[in-house]
C-alpha cells in the first residue's frame, strides 16, 4: 500500500514536466469548460428569445434608428442596463436578450459619456426631446452633449426605406411608407428615442 501511493504522487507531479501532455490536458479542459457554458446553452433555445411578442421597428422608427447611428450617438450613449441594482434603479429594469432582438447591428456600445437610453422612451414626452436635441444646453447647462437642432431641417431620406425594412424582414404597408413624406430627421429620431424600452408590448 505505501509503495502504491508513491508512485500516484510521481505521476501526478510528472504532468508539468511533460509539456506536450500538459498542453494537451489543458486544451481538453478548456474546451470542456467552453462548450459547456458557449456551445451547449446556444442550442438550448434560451438564448434566442421569442419573436412573438416583440414590436418591431415602424419606419419611421428605423430611420431614426439609422440616424443615431449615422450621428454616432452610441458613442456617447450605451442602450444596456446592467442587472446591477444601482442600474436598475436610475434607469429601470435591465436589458435581456429580447430588447435587441430585432436589432441588425444591436447597440449595447461600451462608452457612457450621457446616461444609458435603453428605456429612455418612458421617461420623457416628445416636446422634452425636441427642446433637448436642438439645445442640450437649455435642460442641463453643463451638458457636453453637441446640439442636433440641424436635424429639425432636414428633410427624411426615404429612398432606401422600404429595402431596409425588407431586408431586415419588419412588417410594414404602403401606407407607412407614405406616412413618411413631409417629415424632417428629427421626427424620426424622437420616434425612435421615444420607442427604446417599450419593445415588448
Ligand atoms: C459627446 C457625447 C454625446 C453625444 C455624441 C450624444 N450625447 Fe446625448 N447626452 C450626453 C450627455 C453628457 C448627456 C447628459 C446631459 C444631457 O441630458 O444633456 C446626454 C443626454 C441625452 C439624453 C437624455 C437622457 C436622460 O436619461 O436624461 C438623450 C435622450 C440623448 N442624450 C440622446 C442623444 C442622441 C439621440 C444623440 C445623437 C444624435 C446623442 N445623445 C449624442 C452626451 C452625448
Amino acid at each position: 500500500m505505501f509503495v502504491d501511493r508513491n508512485i500516484t504522487e510521481v505521476t501526478i507531479m510528472d504532468v508539468d514536466k511533460k509539456p506536450v501532455l500538459f498542453i494537451i490536458l489543458a486544451v481538453v479542459t478548456i474546451l470542456a469548460g467552453t462548450l459547456a457554458t458557449t456551445f451547449i446553452p446556444l442550442f438550448m433555445g434560451t438564448a434566442s428569445p421569442s419573436r412573438e411578442n416583440i414590436k418591431f421597428y415602424t419606419a419611421l422608427e428605423l430611420e431614426g434608428r439609422d440616424i443615431y447611428i449615422r450621428e454616432g450617438c452610441n458613442n456617447c450613449h450605451t442602450q444596456m442596463v446592467r442587472p446591477l441594482k444601482f442600474e436598475t434603479a436610475r434607469y429601470g429594469d435591465y436589458s435581456t436578450l429580447a430588447d435587441s432582438a430585432i436589432d441588425r447591428p444591436h447597440l449595447w456600445g461600451s462608452k457612457r459619456t450621457g446616461p444609458d437610453l435603453a428605456r429612455v422612451g418612458r421617461k420623457y414626452p416628445a416636446a422634452w426631446h425636441v427642446i433637448h436635441m436642438k439645445s442640450p444646453q437649455s435642460m442641463y447647462p453643463k451638458s457636453n452633449m453637441p446640439p442636433y437642432a440641424w436635424l429639425a431641417d432636414r428633410d427624411l431620406n426615404t429612398k432606401y426605406t422600404e429595402a431596409k425594412m425588407k431586408t431586415l424582414g419588419y412588417p410594414y404597408t404602403a401606407a407607412d411608407l407614405r406616412a413618411l413624406e413631409g417629415k424632417t430627421e428629427m421626427d424620426a429620431i424622437i420616434a425612435y428615442l421615444l420607442r427604446l424600452g417599450n419593445e415588448l408590448r
